[in-house]
């Protein structure tokens, strides 16, 4: 497995087998099942498989937890290698940001409800660094998770309207025996927190068992998320949302497919978790 934070060096390891298929799991590091979920549908579908590990800043504004975001390289280097991946890029911010940088990639509608009423820098920064990983690396396909639901929305529509030669993959959740959906930032939750996160999903649950039961109204669908949500002392929705699934707009009335999803804090910990209902 090469390990390298230089894009020379992955342009020469790429294009030494350029007739490949080549996978793409773009990661912040910390890994868990989910990512290696992806690693291992990646690792099956592809000739050869890169992996990027890269926290990177500009989706993270001023006031969020880039400082404090879990990092284990070396941990994540040996998961990475016992799971056959070919390459690793590991960039520092002065590969990724030189100095003068000032060229951004902005999605714009699909990025503003959701994920991007409570971050609204956040999708710049995931766009354009995705760009910048498609562009060194020049995968076959790139594979995400649908756990970060709006992130593969927005990412799929960046690769048509710019046109990369890029198959995006999304695979599905993975969870804990609890429900609770694999995140880097769980590791920051408290032992009380960490048990009673679980209500994230518990909640898509709720709402789901509600419209199965025939409740369409969109907003009494948000409303039994926020209440379930409340049921637990340490929990603070930051939204709960019953919207299309392919253009994020809220439905006041859900007869076809509906993709629930919330946010919720414990402490300075954000938790996101979705369940997509198709009928
Ligand atoms: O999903 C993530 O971990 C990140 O947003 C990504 C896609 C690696 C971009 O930094």
């Amino acid at each position: 497995m090469i390990v390298t934070a230089e894009i020379s060096e992955v342009r020469l390891t790429r294009w030494a087998a350029p007739a490949a298929t080549w996978g793409l799991v773009p990661t912040m590091g910390y890994l868990h099942e989910g990512h290696l979920s992806l690693v291992r549908r990646a690792r099956a579908e592809n000739d050869r498989l890169a992996a990027s590990i890269y926290v990177n800043p500009t989706q993270f504004a001023p006031h969020e937890d880039l400082a404090t975001y879990p990092r284990d390289l070396a941990r994540d280097l040996a998961l990475l290698e016992a799971e056959g991946v070919d390459l690793v890029f590991t960039p520092g911010d002065e590969v990724m940001y030189p100095a003068g940088f000032q060229t951004y990639v902005q999605v714009e509608q699909l990025t503003r409800p959701l994920e991007g009423a409570s971050r609204p820098t956040h999708f710049r920064g995931v766009t354009t660094v995705v760009a910048k990983l498609f562009n060194v690396i020049q995968p076959t396909r790139a594979y995400f998770g649908q756990k970060d639901a709006q992130q593969s929305v927005v990412i799929r529509r960046m690769a048509a309207d710019l046109n990369f030669n890029v198959e995006v993959i999304v695979c599905p959740i993975v969870r804990e025996a609890d429900g609770l959906a694999m995140s880097s930032r769980n590791a920051r939750l408290t032992p009380e927190q960490r048990q009673q996160a679980s209500v994230l999903h518990e909640a898509l649950y709720t709402a789901m068992t509600a419209l199965l039961d025939g409740e369409q109204d969109g907003d009494a669908l948000r409303a039994i998320m926020g209440q379930t949500v409340q049921t637990r002392s340490l929990a603070r929705l930051d939204y709960a949302s019953a919207a299309d699934p392919l253009t994020l707009q809220e439905l006041s009335q859900v007869r076809g497919d509906v993709l629930f999803s919330l946010a919720v804090f414990f402490g300075n910990v954000r938790l996101i978790d979705n369940l997509l209902v198709t009928r």
